[in-house]
């Protein structure tokens, strides 16, 4: 790696950087168009899977032009690992009605596309008038369900990434851009 790519790597537990700030920010204004052309003035309620998908939601939501109401759920997923547990539970009821309302689920990465699939089937049972999905990254070749978000922000390649809002045992999350993990850093022995 020469010495300018180094010094542009802003964490030393990161190997490189994926996706930096700028592209983050030049594809926020151009999701938040598609979203907003998609909805037009239709009110949207945003359903946010927390932790990973605030840093995305809040940046996304200040872009679009449709109005918008918010609410947020928590997942149940990796733990202390890059291994996923098998079953993803919803661990934090929504506290706002969604039936006959449209709505857009944002999560931060669509992987083996458990988490996303059991959060959808759950959201249907409530019949909101329509539902969409967004996620900010989509490793494709991950895939174990058949499901596809409708507004994806970076197709990436079966990397462990973190930043913007992805993290590895609640850490990381708070870089500006997206990076890959330093495999040595990914499972440490205590946590296998
Ligand atoms: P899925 O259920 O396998 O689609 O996984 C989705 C969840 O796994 C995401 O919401 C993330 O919390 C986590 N995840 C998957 N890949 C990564 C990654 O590369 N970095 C950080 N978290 C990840
Ligand atoms: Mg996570």
């Amino acid at each position: 790696m020469s010495k300018a790519t180094k010094a542009r790597v802003p964490h030393p537990d990161l190997e490189r950087v994926l996706v930096t700030e700028e592209k983050i920010e030049a594809r926020l204004k151009a999701l938040g168009e598609e979203i907003s052309a998609t909805y037009g003035q239709e009110e949207i309620t945003v359903v946010a899977i927390v932790n990973g998908a605030v840093f995305f939601t809040a940046d996304l939501l200040r872009r679009l032009r449709t109005p918008v109401r918010l609410d947020c759920l928590r997942v149940s997923s990796y733990r202390n690992s890059t291994r996923p547990e098998t079953t993803p539970r919803i661990l934090d009821a929504l506290q706002i009605d969604i039936e006959g309302r449209h709505v857009l689920l944002i999560d931060d990465i669509l992987d083996s596309g458990r988490t996303l699939s059991v959060v959808v089937e759950e959201l249907r049972k409530r019949k909101p008038a329509s539902l969409r999905t967004c996620v900010l990254l989509d490793k494709k070749v991950r895939r174990e369900v058949a499901i596809e978000a409708e507004f994806v922000g970076f197709t990436i390649p079966d990397r462990f990434v973190v930043g913007y809002g992805l993290d590895f045992a609640e850490r990381y999350r708070n870089l500006s851009c997206i990076g890959v993990l330093k495999p040595d850093l990914q499972n440490p022995p205590e946590w296998a």
